[in-house]
């Protein structure tokens, strides 16, 4: 039964708008495209794998009350529904969206030429978080891995090709890009998360943003199961495979890339880089 269940799951991507996207989805995408945003919806926007979990960990605890019972028990997809989330045993994005009170955090990977004129039309919020590109792709590749929507990825070689070529889920990673305007500045947790509140209009107290950056530590997010996928069943998430916060235990954030890339793999990202970045602001710290 298992076999079979992984058979059907399995069944890759199709192309919207040249974008390539999971079949499955495209089962409920008239219902995605009729989705009315509310104006307090904040809309969280990201490629696959650039950290969309731990911004909305950070985004919840702001904007919701700081009850951090539950994060425990309660999976992060309810809370923060993945709105074009179609899939056999996979919490469906939409209904869960139709049946939230506001105010609503919405999830989406959907480049911006597919987002929605609905969260224009209503003025939202939206957040986006980015990645070293070379350990979103490491990150994709292992979940390729253990997420059974995936055809099998093979080997790394040919995974960075497709990445490269955004032959991947959600495309290319350069073109997600393109609706971050300006540098990306250096990291600091507190900061970041007051720059956060800041725009979302909140007044966060110094104790709770020192809260917050505990909570969304790795070591904390590691403990926790809803927020590593694990209430999913194994024939969609395969953690024996690879955990969704890697099994190593480390911090992966930046830098694992180094531990997987042959120098010949590095050299052919760094030209696709320089290539599709040429006359961009933004700049990844590909050194760390
Ligand atoms: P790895 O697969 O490299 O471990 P997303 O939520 O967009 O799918 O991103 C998942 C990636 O973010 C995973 O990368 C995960 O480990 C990393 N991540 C999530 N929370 C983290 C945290 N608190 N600290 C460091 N990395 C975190």
């Amino acid at each position: 039964r298992l076999m079979a269940q992984n058979a059907t799951l399995r069944s890759g991507v199709t192309l919207v708008e040249g974008i390539s996207i999971y079949k499955w989805f495209i089962k409920g995408w008239p219902q995605v495209e009729a989705f009315q945003a509310r104006p307090n919806d904040l809309l969280i926007c990201t490629y696959p794998k650039s950290g969309t979990t731990w911004l909305s960990e950070i985004l919840d605890m702001i904007y919701h009350d700081d009850d951090m019972e539950k994060f425990k028990w309660d999976a992060i997809f309810n809370w923060v529904p993945f709105l074009e989330m179609k899939a056999p045993d996979m919490p469906n994005g939409i209904k869960l969206l139709a049946e939230m009170p506001s105010l609503r955090l919405v999830k989406t990977h959907l480049p911006v030429q597919l987002l929605l004129v609905s969260f224009w039309d209503q003025d939202c919020k939206v957040i986006c978080v980015s990645r070293n590109p070379k350990d979103v792709a490491v990150s994709y590749y292992c979940f390729y891995q253990m997420a059974k929507m995936h055809l099998d990825p093979s080997m790394m070689e040919e995974f960075l090709q497709n990445f490269r070529a955004g032959k991947v889920a959600y495309g290319s990673w350069y073109a997600h890009l393109a609706c971050l305007p300006g540098r990306l500045p250096p990291q600091n947790p507190q900061h970041e998360v007051q720059k956060i509140a800041q725009f979302l209009g909140k007044e966060v107290a110094e104790g709770k943003v020192a809260k917050i950056v505990h909570h969304i530590s790795f070591q904390e997010m590691r403990k926790n199961p809803t927020a590593n996928y694990e209430p999913l069943p194994s024939w969609v998430m395969d953690h024996s495979l690879s955990s969704f916060l890697w099994k190593g235990g480390q911090p992966r954030f930046t830098g694992d890339w180094k531990n997987h890339f042959t120098v010949a793999q590095n050299e052919r990202f760094d030209k696709c880089y320089k290539e599709q970045m040429e006359g961009s602001d933004l700049c990844f710290c590909m050194e760390i």
